[in-house]
């Protein structure tokens, strides 16, 4: 049994999708509950949906075998897991977003709001940029526009939220997107039936 752990959300239903897609299916996800976990004896794989932060945990500690997970969770926490696959969904961007005719402060850190404290520490480190990290949980958005920061390290979809706050986006981080990723030992005793999913989700994304 192959055991997956999916990101909960918008993502995940379409990175399921991709897994049904593939040949993978679990029809009992599709029912409508509160279950968290779904299994599919017949074709040996099983699903559970996860706070899209934890699945790199599971993957890591091995209650997962494969899990789904974006690069900027991948960048900030660095679980040790084996990354397979690109899978080309949940496409955007990390950025350094900012109130429009922001200038950089003289003579004091730059006092950055962010969800990704490590993502953003490395980011000025590699341009000797003193920073004052400020950790927020969500609605990243707000910090600059109530005077808690000068500026947000944050994920750039649509980029609506920045328009819709008088923000924009002043560099480019990195570029974010789903990658499926397998836990180190599973990937060496499960090796076939891993690469075997792996295959069938890189035939179907092309
Ligand atoms: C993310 C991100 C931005 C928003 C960007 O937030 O942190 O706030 O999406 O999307 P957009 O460019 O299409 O407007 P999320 O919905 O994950 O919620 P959060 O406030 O908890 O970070």
């Amino acid at each position: 049994m192959i055991r997956v752990a999916l990101p909960k959300g918008r993502l995940g239903e379409r990175v399921y999708d991709r897994f049904e897609q593939a040949g993978w299916g679990c029809p009992a996800i599709r029912e409508d509950n509160r279950k968290l976990i779904f299994e599919n004896p017949e074709r040996g794989i099983s699903y559970f949906w996860a706070k899209p932060s934890d699945v790199g945990v599971y993957v890591q500690h091995g209650a997962a075998d494969l899990g789904v997970c974006g690069s900027d969770i991948l960048d900030e926490q660095t679980p040790e897991v084996f990354e397979l696959l690109d899978l080309g969904l949940g496409v955007c961007r990390m950025c350094v977003a900012a109130p429009k005719g922001f200038e950089m402060p003289r003579g004091r850190a730059l006092r950055v709001a962010t969800k990704f404290p490590r993502t953003a520490r490395d980011y000025y480190s590699r341009r000797s940029v003193d920073i004052d990290i400020i950790e927020l949980h969500g609605s990243i958005e707000l910090a600059p526009v109530v005077g808690l920061s000068d500026v947000i390290v944050d994920i750039v979809e649509s980029g609506r939220t920045l328009r819709e706050n008088g923000l924009e986006p002043i560099e480019t981080v990195s570029a974010v997107s789903a990658r499926l990723i397998a836990n180190t030992v599973s990937y060496k005793f499960k090796y076939d039936s891993i690469t075997a999913v792996k295959a069938a989700l890189e035939e179907t994304g092309k």
